[in-house]
């Protein structure tokens, strides 16, 4: 279980992981406390469930969908520019984001999990969120930011930490563009995206919503993406 999250990792990294005698890898501590995340293919719907057209996505706020788990929020934004690829770091392993998709390459999407202490959006309210303007807290626009204690995440920079407590970059979901289609499915995650540690922490409140067969579900085939100001009723920004 543990060997196979660091695969994927490495599988994103350098070409040279490919060549690495897997047997003989000892992991990193923080890569033996992340759980084995699935990599389903999830393509992006609307509300209605329809194909979500990634050319009709706005730049004002962020939309939330279920990627890996049925029961995990993660961020789909357009940036207002493309991103490039960024190489990050996270509690000392290194791994390679591939910047934005779409054919403007503004297209990204994270875990809406904040990696200080695992405030994410809920229902009823959610202190993290993105903003395409400069706010008080991140003093930059285009920035997300967790209300709880004041982490600034950079999306167009693989959502490394710009300030605030967060020790290291939201783990990033790999999107697929289709041009033809203009359609978007959710095919990874890289990073250190704590969902283990997530689990733990909100185990009672994630069976209340979901039931405990299902709270730790791998995502089903399609997921809709909604504007966080749909997803929760009330959206924190500061
Ligand atoms: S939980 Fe997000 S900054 Fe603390």
């Amino acid at each position: 279980m543990q060997r196979r999250r660091f695969i994927q990792i490495c599988s994103t990294a350098a070409a040279g992981c490919a060549a690495l005698d897997l047997s003989t890898l000892t992991l990193p501590a923080w890569a033996a406390d992340v759980p084995d995340v699935p990599q389903p293919p999830v393509l992006l719907t609307d509300a209605q469930g329809a194909p979500l057209k990634a050319s009709q996505l706005g730049t004002r706020e962020a939309y939330v969908f279920s990627y890996p788990y049925a029961s995990t929020p993660a961020f789909l934004i357009r940036l207002q520019g493309a991103a490039a690829p960024a190489q990050l770091s996270a509690e000392g392993q290194s791994y390679d984001w591939p910047g934005g998709v779409g054919p403007d390459k503004t297209l990204v999407a994270y875990t809406a999990i904040c990696a200080h202490q695992l405030s994410y959006p809920e229902k009823d309210s959610s202190v993290i969120s993105y903003d395409p303007k400069a706010t008080q807290v991140s003093g930059k626009p285009g920035m997300i930011v967790c209300c709880a204690h004041q982490s600034v995440y950079d999306p167009s920079e693989g959502a490394k930490v710009m300030s605030g407590p967060a020790p290291h970059p939201l783990a990033a979901i790999i999107l697929q563009h289709d041009p033809q289609a203009d359609t978007l499915t959710a095919t990874g995650v890289i990073g250190h995206p704590m969902f283990e540690h997530f689990f733990k922490l909100y185990r009672l409140q994630l069976i209340h919503t979901y039931g405990a067969a299902h709270f730790q579900a791998t995502a089903p085939t399609k997921a809709a993406a909604v504007p966080l100001s749909q997803y929760s009723a009330y959206v924190a920004h500061c």
